[in-house]
């Protein structure tokens, strides 16, 4: 990385930042029929357009050249030939060779890792094909009817995420469902929900110790227990996880544990063994298919030029926003239904990733990094959020998502699902000026007054960005390219801050001081001296509400 270059690359995007105060994106349509055509490109299955944005050509000129001073094209290959570039962990980050379907080898951590990872993908799609065919049978010798993954963060968003978006490829005779929280409604209302004697559960946990998880999948044990008998447990249990070692401790058999490894974090695994509820649902050619669109992006990303390059434009004009227009959040929204979870699988995986303030080398960081990420389907965040996005103070980027053609759904739903998504972000881009406004109520009979009046208020600015991506149908091969966009989007953007997106010490605090107050808390006479006064306060609040009960 060359210091100079980028201090020059990061000023002169300021000074066009400058230049495109007053730029309007609908000015740039009028002045340029070519726009679209010029500003959308197709990424295998997904065609991104990134037209209604306030960029020129010059814009992502600046920003590509960010991109090089940053060295983004070296700490790239560095990704792929498996550098440690995980610096406070020292590990590889080489999530790309769960989705390798070729026969490339993969480095990680100075090996070749394609012979493990190809040894548990066999496993876990032999398995996930016996539970679909019956073939490995619950207690009761019937088969398995409801799986239930246990697990949270990366081991639940992933695999609950895509569940639910490819549910009409789920076959008909399983429910999958997921449990996270360590609020016990989380696993009962589910367990109420299910047929204990065909249900199978995955305790999914990367370390193994994470509390939620441990503590559902030992309430679960317990249940499994008491209703089928201890004999059951056998049965009714696998996991999955790097700590091998600990979860032969938990008592699950052998050939229930699926292995994945230190080298695939967390938020990034849902391509590994911790996919195994979603292969189970889908079936192992589908669940292939899904690898298969990760692995389209990871050739994408590793062989096109920047400027062509899908994952970098989305980094670069995030950064662009976030750096140069101090836009702090961005919506993402999915006008698909089954899509619901697919906003908070993104919000750990750019703010968990990027949500960092000091750079690889421990000083702060010179720029401010990941925005909040937020969003709901469409159209149903239009009649919730969508008034602050298009009049309120703050502007916020929106990613739109559709697909062409719906997978199991009324085709006339369809196309009203459609009409509204190119409606918000033609309404975003094109406002509605005062004059529009008053010529409107002109018409509507209201007089000079009652114009003066309410004419402010409809008043829309426009010239606010959003990105599209369209698609002929939510199939798993789309959906893996929709998810290794995202991720590559992140890591380029973590080049550009010269941050670790592959680490997370942000969440060790809180879990630390959970662990310390949990004895607190159960034990009603212990003491609370130590503890600041609104910590002690609401322990003695909740000791007095819990008097009698
Ligand atoms: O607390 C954050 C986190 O460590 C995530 O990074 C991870 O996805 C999640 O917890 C679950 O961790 P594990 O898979 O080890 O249970």
């Amino acid at each position: 990385m060359d210091q100079t270059k980028l201090t020059d690359a990061w000023d002169a995007l300021a000074a066009h930042r400058a230049e495109m105060e007053n730029q309007k994106i609908a000015d740039f349509f009028a002045a340029d029929p070519e726009r679209y055509a010029k500003f959308h490109i197709q990424l295998d299955d997904v065609l991104f357009d990134f037209s209604k944005h306030r960029v020129t050509r010059k814009t992502l000129d600046l920003l590509v050249a960010l991109a090089r001073a940053a060295g983004l094209e070296e700490k790239r290959a560095a990704l792929f030939a498996g550098d440690l570039v995980n610096v406070t962990e020292h590990r590889s980050a080489m999530h790309m060779a769960l989705r390798n379907l070729t026969d490339r080898p993969m480095i990680a951590e100075g090996r070749d890792v394609m012979p493990e990872v190809l040894a548990e993908r066999k496993k876990v799609l032999a398995f996930a094909e016996a539970i679909r065919k019956g073939e490995i049978k619950s207690a009761s010798g019937a088969p398995f009817t409801d799986i239930i993954n246990i697990g949270i963060g990366g081991s639940d968003l992933g695999p609950a995420m895509a569940g639910r978006a490819l549910s009409p490829f789920v076959s008909p005779k399983l429910k999958l469902h997921f449990v996270a929280n360590v609020d016990g409604a989380d696993l009962g209302d589910t367990l109420a929900g299910v047929p204990l004697a065909t249900t199978l559960f995955i305790i999914c946990s990367k370390t193994f110790t994470t509390l939620e998880t441990m503590t559902n999948a030992a309430s679960a044990r317990a249940i499994v227990a008491e209703k089928l008998g201890e004999a059951a447990v056998a049965d009714h249990f696998c996991a999955v996880s790097t700590a091998l070692d600990k979860v032969a401790a938990f008592g699950i058999k052998p050939d229930r544990i699926f292995g994945f490894w230190d080298y695939v974090g967390g938020r990034l695994s849902v391509w590994s063994s911790i996919g195994l509820s979603l292969a189970i649902g889908i079936g192992a050619e589908k669940f292939e298919k899904f690898l298969l669109g990760g692995q389209d992006i990871d050739t994408h990303f590793r062989e096109t030029p920047l400027e062509q390059n899908g994952p970098v434009i989305m980094a670069l004009i995030g950064i662009w926003y976030r750096n140069l227009w101090d836009y702090r959040t961005q919506a993402v929204i999915p006008y698909d239904q089954r899509m619901a979870r697919f906003p908070a699988y993104l919000q750990q995986l750019e703010m968990e990733s990027n949500g960092k303030s000091v750079r690889l080398n421990g000083e702060p960081v010179t720029h401010e990094t990941a925005p909040v990420i937020f969003g709901e389907p469409g159209t149903n965040g239009q009649h919730a959020f969508f008034q602050m996005l298009h009049q309120g103070t703050d502007i916020v980027p929106i990613d739109f998502l559709i697909a062409a053609q719906p997978n199991a759904a009324d085709a006339k739903h369809h196309q009203l699902l459609f009409a509204n998504c190119l409606a918000q972000s033609e309404a975003l881009m094109r406002g509605r000026s005062l004059a529009e406004v008053e010529t409107q109520l002109q018409k509507q009979g209201l007089d000079a007054a009652a114009i003066k009046a309410l004419a402010p208020h409809k008043v829309f600015a426009g010239n606010r960005p959003s990105s599209t991506f369209i698609y002929k149908k939510l199939s798993p091969r789309v959906l893996g390219q929709l998810i290794a966009l995202y991720e590559h989007k992140v890591f380029v953007q973590s080049v550009i801050w010269n941050i670790n997106a592959f680490d997370q010490w942000g969440v060790e605090l809180g879990k630390e001081l959970a662990l310390r107050l949990a004895p607190i808390i159960a034990d009603k006479s212990a003491s609370t001296a130590g503890l600041d006064s609104s910590t002690a306060g609401l322990i003695a609040e909740m000791r007095k509400l819990n008097k009698g009960s």
